[in-house]
């Protein structure tokens, strides 16, 4: 079980390239939850030939979003798996305010509230270099960059041995539309879980290390406060 007072219940917000998936992991470990990633899941069933992968590869090469009924239907399914029962990281997931209101809802079945949403705050311009740069293990699925985040050996993993390619979705046209998806879809989301009281925001410039202690800070003043508030003045 996590730590008490850990929040267990965490959405990870941020733009396209804002560094989701490679603070992800050390996140989830900390709190010792599953990592849900909508962007993996549906990466996972193009790779399997299926026919949820051929839909979303679809939308996904040029930049929109997969359709919400599919994306909601699948996310509901992976929440009820037996380790998303005690917490989850979503990564990728809500993407508008559709989205989270059903999001909210579905935990509102079991009682349960999004605890804490942490905003991986990145400007544009810094965004475009970090996805033009970016590879992606084929076989354990880890981010790299050419420049930022580079292998030992170029084009193999460090972690795996596999080796490394480009997203078909970072190409300039893609990056582009999923931008311009999320300055209009995705951002007003900070706006609505500010209102809740649950959005940290977390400048995510600078190193890789350095982005990982600012949010280990949040997560540990999180943990304070919540014991702070269960402890009986
Ligand atoms: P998804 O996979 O979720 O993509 P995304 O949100 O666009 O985010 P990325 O994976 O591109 O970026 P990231 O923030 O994880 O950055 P990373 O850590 O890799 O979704 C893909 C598609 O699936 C969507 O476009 C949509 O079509 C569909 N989809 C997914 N969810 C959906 C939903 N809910 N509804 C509908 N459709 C949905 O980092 C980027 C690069 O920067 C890497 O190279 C990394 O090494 C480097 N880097 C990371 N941190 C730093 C740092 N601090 N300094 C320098 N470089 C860094």
């Amino acid at each position: 079980k996590a730590a008490q007072g850990q929040p267990t219940r965490v959405v990870l917000l941020g733009p396209p390239g804002a560094g989701k998936g490679t603070q992800a992991n050390a996140i989830a470990s900390r709190l010792e939850v599953p990592h849900i990633s909508t962007g993996d899941i549906f990466r996972r069933a193009i790779e399997e030939g299926s026919d949820l992968g051929l839909v979303a590869r679809a939308h996904m090469v040029s930049g929109e979003l997969v359709p919400d009924g599919i994306t909601m239907t699948m996310v509901s399914r992976r929440l009820g798996e037996e380790d998303a029962s005690k917490g989850f990281l979503l990564d990728g997931f809500p993407r508008n305010v559709d989205q989270a209101r059903y999001l909210d809802e579905t935990l509102r079945r079991s009682g349960d509230v999004v605890e804490l949403v942490l905003e991986l705050h990145v400007p544009a311009e810094d965004i475009v270099r970090r996805l033009s740069g970016r590879r992606m293990c084929g076989q354990c699925g880890r981010s790299w960059h050419v420049e930022f985040n580079p292998t030992r050996v170029e084009g193999i993993c460090d972690t795996c041995a596999g080796s490394l390619h480009q997203r078909e979705d970072d190409h300039q046209d893609s990056v582009r539309r999923r931008l311009e998806l999320h300055e209009r879809e995705t951002a007003p989301l900070a706006g609505y879980y500010q209102d809740k009281g649950v959005l940290s925001r977390v400048d995510a410039v600078g190193t890789v290390e350095v982005v990982s202690e600012r949010v280990l800070a949040v997560l540990i003043a999180h943990s304070a406060g919540s014991r702070a508030e269960a402890t009986p003045s």
